[in-house]
């Protein structure tokens, strides 16, 4: 028998792949030939001053605004003229600058409509007694995960801004993403919440890559092992926490533009990981 050759490593999956990505508001160019890469299993952060951008790029990912120009591949897919509907049916999920729950359904409600609104068959999901039940323990199993299993049949309405975040990130979860879009899910969170917050980020799968604007930046440090930093819609730079934090023109960026308190983290983020090196905006040419 002849020895078999080895089989060539598979290049790594991407889950996200933007390319040129730019959208304007009239004069204004929110977003401005954004590139990014995310590998499966990423752990990104994006940053940058208020009216950067970032949550216009959000918007571009999930579809619920068009870009003017470039493209969005998610899992090696063209979704750039996907309807937002269908892009969270493929699996992309998000949570919002402000908490979106329902306030008059329940907790469980809440997290079931998500599930209901992922599922693929969604007349059917309700019509079989097994469905419906693997549906509850899933949303139930969800709030566990975020410590909101306690006030399952409370309305959404009655929680604290922190809980409704939780909440959002339950119902972002349910259908079992493979792309997490957050925007500042730390923002308003106390202390214990931002701490379950990093439980539940920092036990995700694997599989999920998450792109995760924030300012916290102790969150960003937790969390992130790449970051972009983005300024007046253009990728300043991009590449490891550490590195990208150590440019000086990104902390004389950020830090001159930031309208937060926040400081940039002193590069002891989980670092490395699957990143490229550096990438300088101005030096590569591309924007990544
Ligand atoms: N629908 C819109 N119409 C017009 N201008 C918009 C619209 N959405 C965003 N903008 C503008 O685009 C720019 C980028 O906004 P965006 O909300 O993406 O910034 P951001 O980085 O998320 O800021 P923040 O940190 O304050 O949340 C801002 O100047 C904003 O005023
Ligand atoms: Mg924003």
């Amino acid at each position: 028998m002849t020895p078999s050759a080895a089989p060539a490593a598979a290049p790594a999956a991407t889950a996200l792949e933007l390319t040129g990505l730019t959208r304007r508001f009239g004069s204004l160019t929110a977003v401005d030939g954004v590139g990014l890469d995310l590998p499966v299993g990423a752990r990104h952060a994006l940053i940058g001053p208020n009216g950067a951008g970032k949550t216009t790029l959000l918007n571009l990912i999930a579809g619920t605004e068009r870009p003017d120009e470039g493209t969005i591949a998610f899992l090696g897919r063209d979704v750039t003229r996907t309807a937002p509907a269908r892009r969270s049916r493929l699996g992309i999920a998000r949570s919002f600058q402000q908490p979106t729950a329902v306030p008059d359904l329940t907790v469980l409600d809440n997290v079931l409509l998500a599930a209901w609104q992922h599922h693929p068959d969604r007349r059917g999901a309700w019509r079989r007694t097994a469905r419906r039940e693997r549906l509850v323990a899933t949303a139930g199993e969800r709030l566990a995960d975020v410590g909101l299993a306690g006030v399952a049949d409370r309305p959404a309405g009655s929680l604290s801004h922190g809980q409704r975040r939780l909440l959002d990130l339950a119902a972002a979860l349910v259908a079992r993403p493979r792309a997490l879009l957050l925007d500042e899910p730390a923002a308003g969170l106390t202390d214990r919440d931002v701490v379950r917050l990093l439980d539940v980020l920092g036990a995700l799968d694997d599989d999920i890559a998450v792109l995760l604007v924030e300012h916290n930046t102790e969150v960003v440090a937790r969390l992130a092992r790449t970051v972009t930093v983005l300024v007046t819609g253009r990728v300043l730079a991009s590449g490891p926490v550490r590195e990208v934090f150590e440019l000086p023109e990104v902390r004389s960026a950020y830090l001159d533009a930031a309208t937060t308190s926040d400081t940039p983290p002193a590069g002891d983020g989980a670092g490395g990981g699957a990143a490229q090196g550096v990438a300088k905006a101005h030096d590569s040419g591309t924007g990544r």
